[in-house]
């Protein structure tokens, strides 16, 4: 098993290490997962996928729960920031 994780967030290289969530990572680079309709930042609430809160887009997939999708290989993820 590799000791990282190479994905792309938002344009920027970051190594995780594995079995590290999507949403772990964003919270990696300080970025939030999304705002909300009034424009604050939102980020992981439940981890257990029932909030939403921590959805992003995955390989083009938007609304994917980053609390729910492990980091692979060259994942390229983006936040609505
Ligand atoms: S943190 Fe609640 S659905 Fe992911």
């Amino acid at each position: 098993m590799a000791d990282f994780v190479n994905v792309v967030i938002n344009g920027q290289a970051v190594e995780v290490p594995p079995g590290t969530s999507v949403a772990a990572a964003i919270i990696m680079i300080g970025a939030p997962s999304r705002h909300s309709i009034s424009g604050q930042p939102r980020g992981p609430l439940c981890g257990m996928g029932v909030c939403y809160e921590c959805c992003a887009t995955v390989n083009g997939r938007p609304h994917v729960k980053g609390c729910q999708t492990v980091c692979e290989e060259g994942m390229e993820i983006s936040t609505d920031v």
